[in-house]
C-alpha cells in the first residue's frame, strides 16, 4: 500500500506539471503566433495609410479602411498626435479620444509598436469589436509617420475570441486525456499491486498458520522470479520443519519407550522380591544383580540422550586442539584388546605413524570406540576386526572392518537413526540402545566429515569416517 501510495504521488505530481507544460505550450505558441500576425498587420497597413492620413482623403481613408477591416475580420482605427480618432471602420469612435495603452505609448513616442490582448467585460468588449458574448480583445496599435516625423497611430482592433476558446478548449482536451491516463494508471497499478502482492499476502497467511501450530500447511509455487523463489525456498524449510518435528516426536516416543522397557522389568523384580518374602536368598540375589544391570543400561542411555541433545543445541563447544591421530587409533586399540581376546576375537591396528589434525580430542576417541566396539559386538567369537588410518589427500581417513553378521542392505540407511537397531531382540542382549551410530555420525559432521557404511550380510561390514585435516573449529566453533 505503501509502494502504491508513493507510486500515485509521483505519478500524479509528475502528470499535473506535464499537463501544465504542454497547456502552457500550446497557449504559448497560439498567442506567439497570433501577435506576430497581427503585428505585423499593423505595421504594414500603417506603411499603407501614413502618406493617405497625412494627405487627408477622406473617402477614399474611409473606403479603403473599411475594405482591409473586413479582410482582416478586425476594426482599424487612425488616431492623430492627440489620441483623438479620425478615422473608424466602424465609425462609431470618430471623434473620441481612445484610452488605450497601447496607443498611448505609441503616440508617447516610447515605442513604435505595441501590442496587447485583455480581457475584459463583454459590453466593453462588444463596443470595441462589436462582437457579441466575447470576452477577449487585443489592440495593435503603430505609429505613422510622415515628412515632420509623427503624425499619428493606426490601431488594429483583433477579434481573439475564436483563438481563445479553441484555444481553452485544446487545454480543457489536453486536461481531460491527462485525467483519461491518471485513471487509466490507477486501476492498472491497483489491479498490479494486487497481482503483486497476492503471493506475498499467501506467504504471510501460510506463515500465520504455521506459527499456529499447523506445519503441514504449503505455499502455492506459482509465479515467476523472486517471488516464486521465495514461494520455493518457503516450502522447502516448511517441510524441514515438518520433518524435523515429526522426528523429534519420533524421539521422544522412542526414548520413552527404551526407558520404560528397563523400569518394567525393574518392576516386576522387585514385586516379586516384595510379595514373596521367603524366597531363595540365591534368587534374590540375582534378582538384585539383574536390577543393578537395568540401573547400569538406563544410566548409559541416559547419558547417550544428553550427549546427543547437548550435540543439538551446540552448548558442547567443540574443544579444538592438535591431535595426534595415530597415537589416539592405537590407544583405543590397545584399550579394546583385551574385550576381544576374552571372545577369542583378533583386533588388528594399522594406524600410519605421525599423521595429525586439528580436532576435539574426546569427541574423536568417542567415534573410534563407538565404531570399534560396535565392529565387536556384531561379530562372532574368534573373528576379527581391523582399525586403520591413513591420509587420502586433504582428509584423514578411519576404517573400521569386521568380518560379523553384516547389514541387510535395506537397513544399511537407517542404522545411522537414534535408536535403530538391525536385529531388535539380539541387539537387546548384547545391551545396545541403538545410539551409538547417531553419536558417531553426529561428532563426524561436527568436524566437518562424513562416514558411510559397506556391508554385506554374513561377510562382515566395512564402516570408512573421511575427516578433513585442516578445517579450524568445525561447526561449531566456526
Ligand atoms: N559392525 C557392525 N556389524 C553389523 N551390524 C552393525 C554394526 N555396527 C552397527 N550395526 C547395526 O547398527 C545398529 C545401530 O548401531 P548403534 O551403534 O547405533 O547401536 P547399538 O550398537 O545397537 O547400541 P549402542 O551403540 O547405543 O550401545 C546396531 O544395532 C546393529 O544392528
Ligand atoms: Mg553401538
Amino acid at each position: 500500500m505503501k509502494i502504491l501510495l508513493a507510486f500515485f504521488v509521483v505519478v500524479g505530481a509528475s502528470f499535473i506539471v506535464a499537463a501544465n507544460n504542454m497547456n502552457g505550450v500550446v497557449r504559448n505558441y497560439l498567442t506567439g503566433q497570433r501577435t506576430r500576425e497581427d503585428t505585423q498587420a499593423a505595421e504594414n497597413l500603417a506603411a499603407i495609410y501614413a502618406p493617405l492620413f497625412q494627405s487627408g482623403d477622406v473617402t477614399d481613408l474611409n473606403n479603403r479602411l473599411q475594405e482591409d477591416a473586413l479582410g482582416l475580420d478586425g476594426r482599424l482605427l487612425l488616431v492623430d498626435t492627440d489620441g483623438k480618432v479620425q478615422y473608424d471602420s466602424l465609425n462609431g469612435f470618430c471623434g473620441q479620444r481612445l484610452q488605450l495603452s497601447e496607443v498611448l505609448r505609441v503616440l508617447s513616442g516610447e515605442d513604435t509598436a505595441s501590442y496587447g490582448m485583455h480581457r475584459a467585460d463583454r459590453e466593453a468588449v462588444y463596443r470595441m469589436t462589436g462582437e457579441a458574448e466575447a470576452e477577449y480583445v487585443a489592440y495593435g496599435a503603430h505609429e505613422m509617420t510622415g515628412s515632420r516625423g509623427l503624425i499619428g497611430a493606426l490601431v488594429y482592433v483583433s477579434r481573439i475570441q475564436g483563438m481563445m476558446d479553441s484555444m481553452n478548449q485544446v487545454s480543457r482536451q489536453l486536461n481531460t486525456v491527462f485525467a483519461l491516463i491518471g485513471v487509466v494508471t490507477l486501476v492498472l497499478a491497483l489491479f498490479l499491486s494486487r497481482v503483486v502482492t497476492s503471493p506475498i499476502v499467501n506467504l504471510s497467511r501460510t506463515m500465520r498458520r504455521m506459527g499456529e501450530g499447523d506445519l503441514s500447511v504449503r505455499v502455492p509455487e506459482k509465479g515467476s522470479g523472486e517471488l516464486l523463489q521465495l514461494a520455493v525456498n518457503y516450502n522447502t524449510m516448511a517441510a524441514q520443519l515438518e520433518k524435523m518435528d515429526r522426528s523429534r516426536n519420533q524421539f521422544v516416543s522412542n526414548a520413552s519407550h527404551e526407558l520404560k522397557t528397563p523400569l518394567t522389568s525393574m518392576k516386576i523384580m522387585l514385586e516379586t522380591m516384595l510379595y514373596e518374602p521367603d524366597m531363595p536368598a540365591e534368587l534374590r540375589q540375582e534378582f538384585m544383580r539383574d536390577i543393578n544391570q537395568e540401573i547400569d543400561r538406563l544410566t548409559q542411555i541416559i547419558t547417550d540422550l544428553l550427549t546427543l541433545t547437548r550435540m543439538d543445541n551446540r552448548q558442547d563447544a567443540m574443544k579444538m586442539e592438535d591431535l595426534d591421530m595415530s597415537a589416539l587409533t592405537e590407544e583405543i586399540a590397545r584399550l579394546l584388546r583385551p574385550v576381544a581376546e576374552k571372545r577369542g576375537q583378533k583386533l588388528i591396528c594399522r594406524a600410519a605413524p605421525g599423521l595429525r589434525m586439528r580436532g576435539d580430542g574426546g569427541k574423536l576417541n568417542q567415534v573410534l570406540y563407538n565404531l570399534t566396539d560396535n565392529a565387536m559386538k556384531y561379530t562372532q567369537d574368534g573373528g576379527t576386526v581391523q582399525v586403520s588410518l591413513e591420509e587420502e589427500g586433504e582428509n584423514l581417513v578411519w576404517r573400521v572392518k569386521d568380518n560379523g553378521v553384516g547389514i541387510p542392505r535395506e537397513d544399511q540407511e537407517h542404522i545411522f537413526d537414534r535408536f535403530y537397531r538391525v536385529d531388535k531382540a539380539r541387539s537387546r542382549d548384547t545391551g545396545g540402545t541403538g545410539l551409538g551410530l547417531s553419536i558417531v555420525k553426529q561428532m563426524v559432521g561436527l568436524h566437518g566429515g562424513s562416514i558411510r557404511v559397506e556391508s554385506e550380510p554374513g561377510k562382515g561390514s566395512c564402516f570408512i569416517v573421511t575427516l578433513p585435516r585442516d578445517r579450524e573449529g568445525g561447526r561449531t566453533a566456526g
